[in-house]
This record gives C-alpha cells, sequence and structure tokens, in this order.
C-alpha cells in the first residue's frame, strides 16, 4: 500500500462505484433560515422589492448588492467557506379564511445542487465569471400552456421545447412523505398541487427551481435577468441552444416547507409575491465564487466530477464550516422594522392576493406603511438535522 495514499484509495473506489454514473454533482447547504424580508438586489436594485424572500449565503447582503461585496463577506450562512454566492427565493404563506396570512415554517434552510451536465459525452464546464448574475422563473407568470402530465423527454418537440416551455418545467413541486412509499422525483409537478394532494404530504412540500445552464459567453446580466442565458433542451441534461454556448454547472435550489402543519386547515397556500398557482415561483442568484477556484472544483475528480458522492466532504478544496456561525445579514434600515413572517392582515410589502389563471399584471412598486413590530426571525423554529434527500432523476 506505500506509495498509494488514502485519498487516491478513496478515488480508486469511488471510481470502482460509481463509473457508469455520468452526473456529477454537489449540494451546497445553507440550513441557516434568516426569515423573510423584502431584499431583491436583482430585480429591485435599491429598494425595498415588491415581496419577501428567503436569503441565503453570503452576509454581505442588502439592496445594492454587487459581486464585490458578496466576496468581502466575512462569512456565508452556506457551509462552504469559499461560497459567498447570494441564493434568495420567495416565502411560502398560508391564508386563512378570515384573511390573516402566515409563513409556513421553513425547514433546513436552501439546498443548493451544483450539477454537472451533460451526463454523457464531452463536458466542458465553465465556472460562473465575476460578477454574474441570473433569475429563474417569472413572479408573474399564472398560466400554465404545456402538457399535464408532462410528455416523456423524448418526445419534448415543438412548442413543448420552447425556452418558455423549458422555464416552467425547471420548476418543482415536491409532495414530501418518508418512508416505504418513494418521494417524486425533481421537478414532476410545475405548478401547486391541489390542498387534497398537499394534505398528503406528512413531511412537507419541496420547492426546487433549475436555473438555465447555458450562457451567452458575453453577458454577465441583462435587463430582464434572463435573455443572457437559456435552458438546456431538457432542463437539466440535453443540449445548449444556438448563441448559448457556454455551459455552466446547473444550479438546481430545493427548500422544504412544513405544510403538514396546516393539513385539515381551512384556507390556502401562497408565495409571498400573492400567487396562489405557484407558476410564479422565481430565483435569483449573484455568484459570489472566485472563478478560478470554482472551475478548479468543477474539474476536481472529487469534487464536481461524475465519480463524486455529492457530498461536500468529499471535496478536498472545500473548507467546510457551519453557516449557522454566520451572523445573518442585518437587514436595510428600511426594512428593519417590517415583520413579513406573519401572523397579518396582508402580505408584507402590500402586495394584494392574487387569484389563480392567466397572466398577472405587473405591479408598481408600492408604499408601505409599517405597522408591525419587529419580529425576530432569527427565533423562528430552524432544524439543522432535517436531512434533504438526494434528488433523483
Ligand atoms: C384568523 O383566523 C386564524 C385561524 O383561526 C386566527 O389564528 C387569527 O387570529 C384570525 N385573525 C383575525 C384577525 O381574527
Amino acid at each position: 500500500m506505500r506509495g498509494i495514499t488514502a485519498t487516491m484509495l478513496r478515488f480508486i473506489l469511488l471510481l470502482l462505484f460509481f463509473a457508469s454514473f455520468g452526473e456529477g454533482f454537489w449540494r451546497m447547504p445553507c440550513t441557516n433560515f434568516p426569515g423573510l424580508y423584502r431584499i431583491d438586489p436583482l430585480v429591485y436594485p435599491g429598494v425595498p422589492s415588491e415581496h419577501a424572500h428567503s436569503y441565503h449565503g453570503g452576509s454581505n447582503f442588502g439592496f445594492d448588492t454587487t459581486y464585490e461585496d458578496l466576496m468581502a463577506s466575512p462569512c456565508t450562512s452556506c457551509d462552504v467557506a469559499q461560497d459567498k454566492s447570494a441564493y434568495w427565493i420567495p416565502g411560502l404563506y398560508f391564508k386563512f379564511p378570515n384573511g390573516t396570512v402566515i409563513a409556513v415554517r421553513q425547514v433546513g434552510g436552501l439546498v443548493a445542487y451544483y450539477d454537472m451536465y451533460p451526463a454523457t459525452g464531452p463536458r466542458n464546464i465553465v465556472a460562473f465569471p465575476a460578477g454574474f448574475k441570473m433569475l429563474a422563473g417569472d413572479t408573474y407568470e399564472r398560466d400554465f400552456k404545456w402538457q399535464v402530465p408532462e410528455p416523456e423527454k423524448s418526445l419534448w418537440t415543438g412548442a413543448e421545447a420552447t425556452e418558455a416551455a423549458l422555464r416552467q418545467k425547471a420548476l418543482g413541486f415536491n409532495c414530501l412523505h418518508y418512508g416505504p412509499t418513494s418521494n417524486e422525483a425533481t421537478t414532476v409537478r410545475h405548478f401547486l398541487p391541489p390542498r387534497s394532494l398537499l394534505d398528503t404530504c406528512k413531511d412537507g412540500l419541496r420547492l426546487e427551481i433549475v436555473f438555465p445552464s447555458c450562457w451567452n459567453g458575453k453577458d454577465l446580466d441583462s435587463p430582464d435577468h434572463k435573455s443572457h442565458v437559456a435552458y438546456s433542451s431538457l432542463v437539466l441534461d440535453g443540449t445548449c441552444p444556438e448563441g448559448f454556448p457556454i455551459r455552466l454547472p446547473t444550479l438546481l435550489y430545493e427548500s422544504i416547507w412544513a405544510i403538514e402543519e396546516f393539513t385539515g386547515v381551512e384556507g390556502k397556500f401562497l408565495l409571498s409575491n400573492g400567487d396562489e398557482t405557484g407558476l410564479g415561483l422565481h430565483g435569483d442568484f449573484i455568484s459570489g465564487w472566485k472563478p478560478e477556484f470554482l472551475q478548479s472544483a468543477i474539474d476536481h475528480p472529487l469534487c464536481g466530477d461524475p465519480r463524486n458522492s455529492g457530498e461536500i466532504k468529499d471535496c478536498p478544496l472545500f473548507t467546510i464550516q457551519d453557516g449557522d456561525k454566520c451572523q445573518k445579514f442585518t437587514p436595510p434600515s428600511q426594512i428593519m422594522a417590517e415583520n413579513c413572517m406573519g401572523p397579518m392582515g396582508s402580505l408584507c410589502g402590500g402586495k394584494s392576493l392574487e387569484k389563480g389563471g392567466n397572466v398577472a399584471t405587473s405591479h408598481v412598486q408600492v408604499t408601505v406603511t409599517v405597522t408591525s413590530t419587529y419580529h425576530d426571525c432569527a427565533a423562528a423554529p430552524t432544524s439543522r438535522h432535517v436531512h434533504h434527500k438526494m434528488h433523483d432523476f
């Protein structure tokens, strides 16, 4: 055995076990739930955002956050010290018949998967460049024009294969029930299922958002924060469309919400943007990696390679830390006193509660009078012990 290091041996074993797997990935746990705040430096730079978000990542986060700000973050709430990225999503709420809304308890924070596609054939995945940002999903979407249930991926042709369709197929609402009956695969349902089904999700509802992984190779951002990137032909796997030749890591956000605490309770689930359909689910990302470092992780046999385990601890490049020890970002003074957890008479930001159907109209910025007292979101129940199951394709 002399001359063979433990790492080499582990590598050889992994090679033997996983040689047939085509997809490499790691899962970035950001287990802390800081609360819900109206911050969105991508879509509402400089001002409170229209609706509240759950934020995870580099602690230098606020209304005007830039790549440089994130990189200067003293810490990150994710479990790898080198990742100062900003990850944020809308919150999930429950509305009682009397109109009172309350945030659904979020369990285990957010997990950001870094999936390496395509699964087969030559792979040339490029790290997010410095200053790269993007948005997945559309907060105003309320319509689903595509086939339900979804056709087999091999039948995704014509309208089903358009960017508009792929963008909606990138969302998932996964009814969790751990135990003998297996859970659904990732991104099978693309909007909120009916209440009759939600009431069977004894381990919560997992919100899933896949980001576009094909880049035009030029723009770090675009006016709609989407048109500089595109989905690959099968959302996760597949090929990039013309004009988007650069393959990035495929980001997938997962977050679990304890909807089982409302089983049998009269009322409705809705997102923080007022959407009762789920079609307006979205996710935002500002990269907070040094590109050379991220590239080395993507290319490392024990990190982004198909032979790896997906566990960040198995990537020798990563400095593993406890993200919970990173003091949460400080909300800007304008929203410091705002309570977005509820119970409250209307959604945080004064957003009207919308019904489903068609496409929501764009809303102008609303002026909000803060009436509630500051709710210490750090006291919100969280758990470090929730195991996000590996997603299943
Ligand atoms: C509305 O109903 C819920 C559930 O019964 C209750 O907790 C809440 O206090 C009510 N809100 C008001 C304003 O009465």
